[in-house]
């Protein structure tokens, strides 16, 4: 892979281009004071690891492996717990076994956990009654809280997010190596309310056969000992790089390779709102070595996106930008395949996601944010019904949910309805899929996995007739 030299680029390069989205601290000296704090701490992740991940995307770029990305939309620092963590960590990886056992693809696994807190608004400010705060920007910037000095930007909170992710984080690392994700384990993998839900029984089926494979395997003298893939997982963390002072002040040059990486997560992503190829979020991301993702939705302009493509990846690296498709279930038939078709002309190497959450929020009559599981089907299907109309690769899905039994989006094998969204509506963002919900999700898309492999075998011995 050629190396091409960053021209002009330092963490701090972004500070001199146009950026949305920014907070404004009301104190600059104590922004400052923070930042020189965080840039004395430990980096949270290693470059080898976001290596290890890039070569995983790139994988999923040529179809060979298959992603799945889901979290939150905001954690929360009110809602910081080990098993609100454990929990979303089980969903996925029901969720991967799922789609590893449906199909047979290796499964690349990204959480929007530790670190996934600062968020776009689409306005500045929120009037209730009589009064105009600042909007809440996410809990490393403000508070959530509708008072003055909740909402006032705290520098203090970058510290403090710094310090949950790395807990976070360390718990992630323990689960994900230390047993708790041992196929052996797959029974408990599953919450007690998943237990009593209609898809109990498809999940005790699978768990079944994947028993009866490590049974298999274990005759043959493959077990956790000799392997170490049945008794631990790769797990990795992404989130949106929004706030730019918080990510430079955790970019660190990695000593193995001479490179800048960005250390807060694995895999940084820029947002639909701060995607200007111009603009400070691209700006910044052009020079850390991470693998990283780009939110396309239905106003994304070709032309920016190959701008980006160009500026973000000019050695064409495969695993290093993934393209997350957020349309809508309504547009992404129009608005997609132009897309694809461009990225595939010029031959760019990316992989495709489908966040099939950001393009289907609508609000309920009584002001309730809330998605219907059946748009989201859709798009994920309509996703792949372009894919394969244009003879690319469906990369993997990116989902909003957790695993709490929360009620936020409608449908899904209990049939939620609007009236049923008070009942458990706790999100600080946008609303996700519940556990059964996300599991159903991943039953439906291997499903079609499954199916669009199946047809692909086919299609040989059909031409050859
Ligand atoms: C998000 O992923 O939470 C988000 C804000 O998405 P988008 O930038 O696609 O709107
Ligand atoms: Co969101």
């Amino acid at each position: 892979m050629p190396d091409v030299p960053l021209r002009d680029w330092a963490p701090d390069s972004w500070r001199t281009r146009p950026i949305r989205q920014a907070p404004v601290y009301p104190d600059a000296e104590r922004l400052a004071a923070f930042e020189a704090r965080l840039r004395r701490f430990p980096p949270l992740v290693f470059a080898g690891e976001a290596r290890r991940l890039k070569a995983g995307l790139a994988l999923a770029s040529e179809g060979r492996a298959f992603v799945l990305q889901g979290g939150d939309c905001a954690e929360s620092f009110a809602d910081f717990t080990a098993n609100i963590i454990r929990d979303t960590f089980r969903v996925l990886l029901q969720m991967a076994v799922v789609l590893t056992f449906g199909a047979s693809l290796p499964v690349v696994k990204i959480g929007r956990m530790a670190g996934q807190f600062a968020k776009p608004r689409s306005s500045d400010n929120e009037t209730v009654g009589e009064e105009t705060l600042p909007s809440y920007r996410g809990d490393i910037i403000n508070g959530p809280e509708f008072s003055a000095a909740a909402r006032l930007p705290d520098p203090a909170r970058m510290e403090f997010g710094y310090f949950q992710s790395a807990s976070t984080l360390n718990l992630l690392r323990a689960f994900a190596s230390g047993g708790y994700a041992d196929l052996h384990g797959v029974h408990r993998w599953n919450l007690d309310f998943v237990a009593r839900s209609p898809l109990a029984e498809r999940y005790q089926d699978l768990c079944q056969r994947i028993d009866e494979t490590l049974s298999f395997m274990a005759a043959c003298g493959l077990d956790s000992q000799s392997t170490p893939q049945i008794h631990e997982t790769e797990f990795y963390t992404s989130h949106e790089a929004l706030l730019l002072p918080y990510e430079e002040a955790l970019t660190r040059v990695d000593s193995t390779s001479g490179d800048w990486y960005g250390c807060s997560a694995h895999f940084l992503w820029i947002g639909d709102r701060t995607r200007q190829p111009d603009g400070a979020h691209v700006e910044f991301l052009r020079g850390v070595k991470n693998p990283i993702g780009i939110k396309v939705g239905p106003t994304t302009p070709e032309e920016d996106l190959l701008r980006m493509l160009a500026a973000l990846n000019p050695a064409n690296e495969p695993g290093r930008i993934t393209l997350i498709s957020r349309m809508g279930a309504d547009k992404v038939l129009a608005k997609l395949p132009p897309l694809l078709r461009a990225v595939k002309r010029e031959g760019a190497a990316v992989v495709w996601l489908c966040d099939s959450m950001h393009g289907n929020t609508v609000t309920t009559a009584s002001k309730v944010k809330t998605r219907s599981f059946d748009a989201i089907l859709t798009e994920v299907q309509r996703f792949f019904d372009a894919h394969a109309a244009e003879g690319t690769v469906a990369g993997g899905v990116h989902v909003e949910m957790t695993g709490q039994n929360v009620t936020e989006c409608t449908g899904g094998a209990h049939r939620l309805t609007e009236a049923d969204l008070g009942t458990r509506y706790e999100t600080f963002c946008d609303p996700r899929l519940n556990a059964e919900q996300a599991l159903e999700l991943a039953f439906l898309v291997a499903q079609e996995l499954k199916a669009r492999r199946a047809g692909e075998a086919a299609l040989p011995a059909a031409a050859a007739e």
